[in-house]
């Protein structure tokens, strides 16, 4: 096998991934749990080619540098696995704006882990395509499965046990309307702003403690399909991760003006009656999960401020596949 193509969809976590116990493997202090979300989805080839380094391709560019280097050294991990010291060009689409700052890092690594294996000829179960796409980044590892996903964060120094599970027994319709704002692309990446809190937010012990209350909270309410309670314990994830953020010295502020005001929009809708509830990355722009018979509602008042500048809507996503290989 030298060449194969593989999919995978972003995901959004409902309980944060804010915090690392080891940044060499990229290995989470905590876990965390993710919807999956099938409008975020790349799309990458991978193929064995006869050249002296890695050729990268994102939506039509060639890539060079930074962006090359990290395609690298992931694929350095399956090469050395499968003994093969081949390169590959490496070519990616995003079905979304990469640039937006959406989760393009998990779909993207998820898709290349997959891809890679594929076209390299490892043989790996989907626990450890988990571990391989968390090398490339942490929430990659959840892109693996679809549905809703719980990363466990493990306790072996190696990170073998750091990978995802799907929660397939859990079945709630949710579907997502994603507000994107208009903004230049973030200032601080997630793993240096991790980095940043860990070492200075003096709130940043008491947000790990949280974590775990908020995973069993959150599967107890996804199980009992209990929105207002998965409503308070998203919102909380979400509030508290950025409340750790914005202590640190000097603070991480993610949200722009427009951030606040879908915040309100979204809880002015709850108190109208519509089950819905939000979450924000490490960036300005809004996710809304709600049922499929409010989504139309939601998205709509999303769309009505000037610094949104799309609002995408989605239904929950499948796992990461090979969709060809040769
Ligand atoms: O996968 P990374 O290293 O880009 O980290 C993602 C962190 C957040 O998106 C902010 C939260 C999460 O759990 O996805």
């Amino acid at each position: 096998m030298s060449k194969a193509t593989a999919t995978a969809c972003a995901n959004i976590a409902l309980v944060k991934y804010w915090g690392k116990r080891d940044a060499a493997l990229n290995l989470p202090a905590r876990g965390s749990l993710s919807a999956t979300i099938d409008a975020l989805k790349t799309h990458t080839t991978v193929e064995v080619i006869d050249a002296p380094h890695d050729e990268l391709f994102l939506d039509g560019v060639q890539k060079s540098g930074r962006a090359v280097e990290r395609i690298t050294k992931h694929v350095d991990l399956v090469r050395a696995m499968v003994g093969r010291d081949v390169r590959v060009r490496v070519t990616s689409t995003n079905s979304f704006p990469t640039a937006a700052g959406l989760a393009s890092s998990a779909s993207g690594f998820a898709a290349l882990a997959v891809g890679a294996a594929r076209a390299l000829g490892l043989h790996a179960t989907p626990s450890e395509l988990s571990v391989l796409a968390r090398r490339g980044s942490g929430s990659a590892a959840r892109s693996i499965f679809g549905g809703f996903v719980r990363m466990h964060a493990g306790d072996r120094d190696d990170g073998t046990d750091a990978f995802a599970r799907p929660m397939d027994d859990v079945h709630v319709e949710l579907v997502a309307a994603i507000a994107i704002a208009r903004a230049k692309e973030k200032e601080i990446g997630s793993t240096d702003g991790m980095e940043h809190t860990r070492d200075t937010s003096p709130y940043h012990g008491a947000w790990l403690a949280q974590v775990d209350r908020d995973l069993d909270a959150c599967e107890a309410a996804l199980r009992a399909r209990d929105l207002e309670k998965l409503a308070a314990v998203t919102e909380g994830s979400c509030l508290a991760m950025h409340a750790d953020a914005m202590a640190a010295r000097p603070g991480i502020v993610y949200f722009q003006p427009v951030t606040l005001w879908a915040i309100a929009r979204v809880r002015a809708l709850r108190a109208e009656g519509v089950p819905v509830f939000f979450t924000i990355d490490a960036g300005p722009h809004v996710v809304a999960f709600t049922e499929p018979a409010h989504l139309e509602r939601v998205a709509a008042a999303l769309s009505a401020h000037a610094d949104i500048d799309q609002v995408l809507t989605s239904r929950l996503g499948g796992p990461a596949h090979v969709v060809g290989a040769l």
